[in-house]
């Protein structure tokens, strides 16, 4: 397992034992800093930096008190920790049994054929069954030869709802691909499709299905990562089409900031591929002991998410494996927009025919996103000529900046090459100084308001001898000196185009992390 505190080298890895407790763990423990001090006082010595060690030793000292069973001392542990842990657990006094735990990191039961599996997340035991359990935090699993029971955290035994995957092994495999990313991203189409099937029939199935937002003026988006970068775009698509204010929110700092909440109007949004993650569940949870109103745009059914916000939209991406998230991302953006056109219809800001025509234009978009991918060439031709630098800029204003930042965040989380995201017009105020001869700018230029100024924007840092690359769309293309590359993205309606233009960013960055030799799905 990937080590969190410490050096990756056998010391730090997984499985730690202390004394007669050993565990896996995956999370964060917070106050481990804290708890060291008091164990090594109690004679504990600890032989690697981790967080987990220390769990473990918790576990070992709680045993030593010898005022509890195994169980108990489980439950026990969870008032002495602060942070996110799954742990499984064995006891040198019970070895024919495994624990495992949870609290704020995913856990699940994979229910095989005489064997039950425990793992983060169902993918990981696809192989063994598509039958699982999800835990609650807290919950406490006993697993023994023969027995599954899962207790809840006042140890009485609960009756867990069995759930089945409906997506199968061949998903989690890579089908002839060479990563998983690289497979992901050309699931974009089916995905694509899958989603809007189910959420676009006609116009009046469209308008049911989509929740009812009449009552908001305020969104506050909450999310990590990629997912916050989708809330970016949804951002935009709110203000500048529904006339409703919108903040997105990074999760980790959401979580513990001053929020100003007015119950009646604000809709809190949380967007979460898995589901699963910490800081976005925190968020769900402040809202809602607020008592504001959420809704959870998620991939991942009957995840903590979507199994506590008052209203869930699903996308349908199916698993995803590759570490750097591209069809959930791109499902996310595609959902943010059809959300946006369910609150533009509400305001009578879109008339019929033209809503009509965007679903529509939304149905054949999967036979849009299948051109994209066909660039392949360029797409290789532009990685070569970026993979040997060291830094990459990407520009671009309004919404083409939300894309921006995702492109940037792909190309440096897979491939290490140190990318920033730049609003086309903040450059000149400081950064412009890092641009220098053959420094590789990436330019999308989208936006049909802003894109003069942009253009002014690009011949800045082409007057600082600026490679550029330019991103843009049929309506804007044109004999620009200043592109020394340009991908030109196929027709599509204007809804589209926020969407649309992630896929070229995404299949860059894979290639140039392919030809830097980087281990892309991890
Ligand atoms: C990160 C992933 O760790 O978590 C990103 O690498 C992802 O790809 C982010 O966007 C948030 O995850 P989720 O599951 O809440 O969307």
């Amino acid at each position: 397992r990937w080590a969190t505190h410490g050096e990756a080298n056998d010391v730090n890895s997984h499985p730690h034992k202390v004394g007669s407790v050993t565990i896996v763990h995956n999370g964060i423990i917070e106050n481990y800093i804290e708890l060291k001090k008091l164990l090594e006082k109690e004679g504990y010595e600890f032989k690697s930096e981790t967080d987990t060690e220390v769990a473990c030793a918790v576990l070992d000292y709680l045993k030593n008190k010898k005022l509890w069973n195994n169980l108990e001392i489980i439950k026990e542990f969870s008032t002495y920790v602060k942070g996110s842990f799954a742990l499984g657990i064995i006891f040198d006094d019970e070895l024919d049994t495994l624990y495992a735990t949870r609290c704020d990191s995913p856990l699940i039961l994979g229910l095989g054929k005489n064997e039950t599996l425990i793992a983060s997340d169902i993918a990981a035991v696809i192989k063994f069954t598509k039958e699982y359990i999800s835990l609650d935090n807290n919950d406490i699993v006993k697993l023994t030869q023969d027995k599954t029971e899962v207790y809840n955290k006042e140890l009485e035994l609960s009756c867990k709802e069995k759930q089945t995957v409906n997506w199968n092994i061949e998903q989690a495999e890579k089908g002839g691909y060479e990563h998983f990313m690289l497979k992901e991203i050309h699931e974009e189409e089916e995905v694509l499709y899958n989603t809007i099937n189910e959420y676009v029939d006609t116009m009046e199935t469209f308008l049911q299905k989509m929740p009812d937002f009449t009552k908001y003026k305020k969104i506050h988006i909450v999310a990590c990562g990629s997912a916050m970068h989708a809330g970016l775009i949804g951002k935009y698509l709110f203000e500048n089409y529904s006339d409703i204010e919108t903040s997105v929110e990074i999760a980790s700092e959401y979580r513990y900031k001053k929020v100003f909440y007015n119950h009646n109007d604000t809709l809190v949004i949380l967007i979460s591929q898995s589901g699963e993650t910490a800081d976005t569940i925190a968020c769900l949870r402040k809202a809602k002991e607020n008592g504001i109103d959420t809704l959870a745009i998620v991939n991942v059914v009957s995840s903590t998410i979507a199994r506590e916000a008052d209203k869930v939209l699903y996308i349908r991406a199916g698993v995803e494996i590759a570490v750097a998230t591209t069809k959930a991302y791109l499902l996310q953006v595609a959902m943010l927009m059809l959300v946006n056109l369910k609150m533009m219809a509400e305001k009578s800001k879109i008339d019929d025919i033209e809503l009509k025509a965007t679903l529509n234009a939304f149905k054949t978009s999967p036979k849009v996103v299948k051109q994209i991918l066909a660039q392949e060439d360029k797409y290789l031709e532009i990685a070569k000529m970026i993979h040997k630098d060291e830094d990459i800029f990407f520009i671009g204003r309004g919404i083409d900046y939300a894309i921006s930042m995702e492109g940037s965040l792909k190309l440096k989380e897979i491939s290490y090459i140190h990318s920033e995201a730049y609003q086309a017009g903040e450059l000149k105020h400081g950064t412009i100084s890092l641009i220098e001869d053959h420094t590789k700018v990436i330019s999308i230029m989208t936006d049909e308001d802003l894109y003069l100024k942009t253009i002014s924007n690009i011949k800045e840092v082409k007057a600082r001898g600026a490679d550029v690359i330019l991103l843009t769309t049929p309506s804007l293309d044109n004999d620009y000196e200043f592109a020394d590359r340009k991908i030109v993205l196929p027709e599509a309606n204007k809804y589209l185009v926020p969407m649309l233009s992630i896929i070229p960013l995404q299949l860059i960055a894979y290639q140039v992390a392919k030809l830097r030799g980087c281990d892309i799905d991890k």
